[in-house]
């Protein structure tokens, strides 16, 4: 099966979690500003409703993360703490920071918790066990808990101890953010309302064919933009430097999923117009030209004015859009209009508006759009595995609905 199209699993309302051990696996990978600041904890607030279901049906609730990539060493920028301080504001409850991920002292505190109580492990990442998928790691983290419940939808792509080794120890099943994100983008994959268009950016080509690959027989247009569309515009020979400037794969790519959309009759829009820059940086001299005359060396920071105009008039009458991917280098002032013109169009349109991705997900949150749309995944890479059809292994692992094994 390509991805998981449909829940079909336990979620936690489907189990008896009083006075239980929960462990809850959540994706608090919060980005750090200067002296360890969080800058945006909506991955926090996301997952407030399945902690705060689970203190009111009084199960002790055990929330593990990780925290960046610290490849399993300890690293003291990376520790859980501010994350759980965090929390304790949102949730206007004590929660206790363990220093530790497994362990007897990790244990013996899980033992003094009460009902109701909360408490977060260090980072899983500090351990190496956890990305190798160790069972010995996965083992030691079930020792303190009688189910899993996997809240962390963004993570939920990566074969991980606490994502799918523990599955071999303890009944998982899913949290209410889990399941309101296989619930907003398997429409996406099964039953999409159209005319149904793909807005992809970004910097990575080779992510969005991925994407390409999986989506063309579901869509009825795609729009590129961002550094992105640069292959895109080599294969229909408006790139300076044409093929020579790109990896002979990722043409050989474009050139497929670009037979693809002919063959299935789904219309590919790419820049007529972009703004070029010197440097991806701010300051950076930049001017609107086309395709084929940006200079040699220069970076693609944003669509044009006319791509820009294309682009909403081909987004207008969709029923369906999905984005991944800023349109240009929207952190940089001068190259986010492609990006802010696009969130804004899809604000405002009445239509299924899923957007998802790192950075699409910020720039709609920092526009003060992410109310706008009809769902923002708290997914970057899993996102794109869910839309390039990649399964899940995080949801693979999660108990079956119509079994047996996460009752009680
Ligand atoms: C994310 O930020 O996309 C998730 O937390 C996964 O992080 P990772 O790419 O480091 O596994």
């Amino acid at each position: 099966m390509p991805g998981e199209k449909r829940m079909h699993k336990k979620t936690v309302r489907d189990v008896d979690v009083r006075g239980k051990r929960v462990l809850v696996r959540v994706d608090f990978n919060v980005p750090l500003g200067p002296g360890g600041t969080i800058e945006d904890d909506s991955r926090i607030h996301a997952c407030t409703p399945t902690i705060t279901y689970l203190v009111r049906q009084q199960a002790r609730v055990i929330i593990c993360s990780h925290l960046g990539r610290p490849h399993g060493r300890v690293d003291e920028r990376l520790r859980m703490e501010p994350v759980a301080r965090r929390l304790a504001e949102i949730l206007r409850r004590p929660v206790i920071s363990l220093r530790e991920t497994v362990g007897p002292v990790v244990e013996e505190a899980i033992n003094r918790m009460h009902d109701g109580d909360v408490a977060v492990l260090e980072n899983l990442r500090f351990s190496p066990g956890e990305e190798a998928n160790d069972p010995v790691f996965a083992r030691a983290l079930a020792r303190c808990a009688d189910l899993v419940v996997n809240d962390a939808f963004g993570v939920s792509h990566r074969t991980h101890a606490s994502i799918v080794g523990i599955a071999g120890f303890l009944p998982c099943v899913a949290g209410l953010l889990m399941e309101k994100e296989i619930a907003a983008l398997s429409p996406l994959l099964e039953n999409p309302a159209h005319p149904f268009a793909l807005v992809l950016g970004g910097a990575k080509a080779g992510e969005k064919i991925a994407i390409l690959e999986n989506c063309i027989p579901l869509v009825d247009r795609v729009l590129v933009g961002g550094g992105a569309a640069a292959p895109f515009l080599a294969y229909t020979g408006s790139f300076p430097g044409g093929s020579a400037a790109f990896d002979p794969e990722i043409l050989e790519k474009v050139r497929a999923v670009m037979e693809m959309a002919g063959t299935h009759g789904v219309q590919v829009l790419l820049p007529v117009d972009v703004v070029t820059a010197e440097k991806p940086e701010p300051g950076a001299a930049y001017r609107v030209v086309s395709p084929g005359d940006i200079p040699a060396g220069h970076v693609i920071a944003d669509i044009g004015p006319a791509t820009l105009a294309a682009y909403i008039s081909a987004i207008r009458p969709c029923r369906t859009v999905a984005w991944n991917g800023p349109m240009g280098i929207f952190e940089i002032p001068a190259f986010s209009a492609g990006t802010k013109a696009i969130a804004a169009a899809l604000a405002g349109l009445h239509a299924t508006t899923i957007i998802g991705g790192g950075s699409t997900a910020e720039a709609v949150t920092q526009l003060g759009l992410a109310g706008e749309m009809t769902h923002v995944s708290t997914g970057g890479g899993a996102f794109l595995s869910f839309l390039s059809g990649k399964p899940l292994t995080g949801v693979t692992v999660l108990a079956d609905l119509q079994g047996s094994a996460a009752k009680g």
